[in-house]
């Protein structure tokens, strides 16, 4: 049930380490994905009248995206576990809500639908994960391409789209070359082009699994999107979509996948991951076999199995867009690479303030040269500690979680609230497969 986000704020995870014995085993299913879950939910502007999710994460962004949603007007029903049922009313709202838009990255995916459904938008400059400076002005200069005006005062934004006399007016299809391939930025100006007049060619597009789904999932609305899956989109603008008996079921969550085979890896005798995509995960895989990590891969499951006396090779981590490694993954990645024999080098080439988890790390024993805000090298396994530590962002967090799994004695992570924003029920989830995970409550 979505819950009006009275998550507890100061909840920590109390984790008793296993001190580098691999005795996890059991098998665990991946939940729906939440890049790809948040950007169907703003999807829902763009239609008449609705639709069904099912898969959907029960997750703290999920739970601001329906707030979102919510406060626009239309009516998110919860089903059942993962199931959603939303209808959409006469949609008059424009304005996402600071409060809430503000804890959420993906709440600018919203902004383009608004804009291109109602011909104004007012929005606060995104929040979201503290990995970089996050600018929006791939979003700013595509919205003016598309003839929209822009207003900016005290870190929010007001968009309009209108005629000269006032009244709404259609966004116009435009050639948008994105310097810096985004997630995000792809998504919004398929979502705008949908209702734009004319054609919107969209170019250097991202290629992560997440936007030809959510394309592809806007044409069974009656969108006409052609080039998905490739570098140039093209969306024909037309009306408003209709979700009439459509039910959606979301994609697997490759970065949750990911991160329960290095678990696999690091702590178990043998674990399976279940209800996954592989072929989301190729590069992972590819790095991860090289270490010598032994995996048997199914259509929709990995095995990960640990030989006695098993041991890893270093190798080096160069996180990339889509189909290249996922820079979601690089930090758990590299507590993996703690416990490898060599030198491993990390270059993390997307975002200029995701390295600075392995401060934590190395407070729990692992060595690790902190080269710039890119690079780092992490030299042969050390055996970590348990220690007290503050999850900086949603994927750091987890790293912890691993890197507490991995430890000798008691950890305490903190900052939980950011790991529920992207993994739900990690503590239960982790601790039916052996682990000593205790959620605690300070509030
Ligand atoms: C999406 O971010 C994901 N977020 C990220 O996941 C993920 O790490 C990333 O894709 C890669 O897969 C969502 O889907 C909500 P950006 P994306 O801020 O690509 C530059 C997680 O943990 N840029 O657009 O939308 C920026 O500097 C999150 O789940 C501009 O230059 O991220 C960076 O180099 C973290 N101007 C690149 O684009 C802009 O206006 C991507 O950054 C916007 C971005």
């Amino acid at each position: 049930m979505w819950n009006n986000g009275n998550v507890k704020e100061n909840d920590k995870f109390i984790i008793n380490g296993l001190a580098g014995q691999k005795i996890l085993k059991g098998s665990i299913a991946v939940n729906g994905a939440k890049n790809e879950a948040l950007k169907i939910l703003a999807s829902t502007i763009l239609f008449r009248d609705g639709f069904e999710l099912t898969n959907v994460p029960e997750i703290e962004d999920v739970n601001r995206s329906l707030e979102l949603l919510d406060r626009l007007g239309i009516k998110t029903e919860w089903v059942s576990s993962g199931q959603y049922r939303l209808t959409v009313p006469q949609l008059t709202n424009f304005t996402l809500p600071g409060e809430i838009a503000k804890k959420l990255r993906a709440s600018l995916v919203f902004a383009g639908p608004l804009l291109a459904r109602l011909g104004r938008v007012v929005f606060p400059y995104p929040g979201g994960c503290l990995i970089g400076k996050r600018p929006i002005d791939l979003f700013l200069d595509g919205f003016v391409k598309m003839g929209a005006r822009v207003e900016e005062t005290n870190d929010t934004f007001e968009l309009f789209s209108l005629t000269e006399s006032g009244q709404p007016s259609k966004l116009r299809g435009a050639e948008i070359f994105f310097k810096n391939q985004s997630v995000t930025a792809t998504e919004t100006f398929i979502l705008a082009g949908v209702l734009a007049e004319g054609r919107t060619i969209l170019k250097n597009c991202a290629l992560e699994p997440e936007v030809a789904s959510l394309g592809e999932w806007l044409n069974q609305g009656g969108a006409r999107i052609s080039g998905l899956g490739t570098s140039t989109i093209v969306i024909e603008g037309g009306e408003l979509l209709t979700g009439a008996g459509q039910s959606h079921r979301i994609m697997p969550d490759r970065i949750e996948a990911g991160s329960f085979i290095l678990l696999g890896a690091l702590a178990a005798a043998e674990l399976m991951v279940t209800g996954c995509r592989p072929d989301h995960l190729e590069a992972f895989l590819a790095l991860l076999a090289e270490t010598g990590v032994a995996m048997e891969v199914g259509p929709d499951w990995i095995k990960v199995i640990n030989r006695p006396g098993q041991t890893f090779t270093a190798t080096d981590i160069k996180t990339h867009e889509y189909p290249g490694f996922p820079t979601d993954l690089q930090a758990p990645f590299a507590v993996f690479l703690t416990q490898a024999v060599g030198q491993s080098r990390l270059f993390e080439t997307i975002f200029e303030g995701r390295l600075n988890y392995l401060e934590g790390l190395k407070f729990m024993g692992a060595k690790i040269n902190i080269l710039d805000v890119h690079r780092a090298i992490i030299d042969e396994p050390t055996p970590l500690s348990g220690r007290e530590i503050e999850s900086p962002d949603l994927r750091a967090g987890l790293a912890y979680v691993l890197a507490a799994t991995v430890a000798s004695g008691r950890s305490i992570v903190h900052n939980v609230k950011y790991i529920d924003r992207g993994y739900e029920d990690v503590s239960q989830r982790l601790a039916s497969l052996g682990l000593d995970i205790k959620r605690v409550s300070v509030d």
